[in-house]
């Protein structure tokens, strides 16, 4: 499937069939693509929960105000991320380069996150923007439907999950097989109206 095509057919789907299921295999692969997104420094701060704990799962629902997608899909993914990553042994994301280049990226990595913290709270939300459309747009390309989510209690979502301090929740992506097409898209924006040349 061309890129094109997984944008123009992907939808935020409400119904999920709950006996179609996707393989640890598939998802795996869904995965490793979805990590190939780009991230500032290459951080790749985030950190993706699959949920795979039925029980764990309807009180994840509960705490999205009942929306059956939570159970139905096949797989629930919790994007998060961790605010501290860029402090967290940073060479690692330049361990490919030669090290006069990782001197200097890391340099440059600390001076601009160290005392930004408004900065270091929506790196990971950039990037786990990045990685949802990434993987909205695989599944999509490998068969398969998709959710993203923000509808849920974040405090509640954070307990049952254990998240670790200094991480943060993104939004939740359900994947699996539409039961139900989406309804016609509700009002797109015409182009002209979000398009802005040069200057507001
Ligand atoms: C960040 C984000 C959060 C969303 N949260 C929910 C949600 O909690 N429940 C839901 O049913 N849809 C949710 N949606 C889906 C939107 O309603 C949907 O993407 C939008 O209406 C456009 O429709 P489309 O994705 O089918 O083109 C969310 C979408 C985004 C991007």
């Amino acid at each position: 499937m061309d890129v094109f095509t997984a944008l123009e057919s992907r939808r935020a789907i409400k119904h999920f069939d709950p006996s179609a299921k996707m393989t640890d295999e598939e998802v795996r692969k869904l995965l490793s693509a979805v990590i190939l997104s780009p991230t500032s420094y290459n951080i790749q701060h985030w950190r993706f929960v699959r949920v795979s704990d039925t029980a764990l799962r309807e009180q994840l629902k509960e705490a999205a105000w009942g929306q059956t997608q939570v159970t139905d899909a096949s797989e629930l993914i919790i994007l998060c991320g961790d605010v501290n990553a860029w402090q967290t042994d940073p060479a690692r994301y330049f361990s490919n380069t030669d090290e006069q280049t990782r001197n200097t990226l890391l340099g440059m990595l600390d001076n601009f996150y160290r005392g930004n913290e408004q900065t270091q709270h929506d790196e990971v939300l950039r990037s786990c923007g990045m990685a949802a459309q990434s993987l909205m747009l695989t599944a999509k390309a490998m068969g398969y439907d998709t959710c993203p989510m923000i509808g849920f209690d974040q405090k509640q979502v954070a307990e049952l999950i254990q998240l670790p301090d200094n991480h943060i929740i993104a939004l939740f992506i359900t994947i699996g097989k539409a039961k139900q097409r989406a309804h016609p898209r509700s009002g797109q924006l015409p182009l002209d109206e979000v398009l802005i040349e040069n200057r507001f």
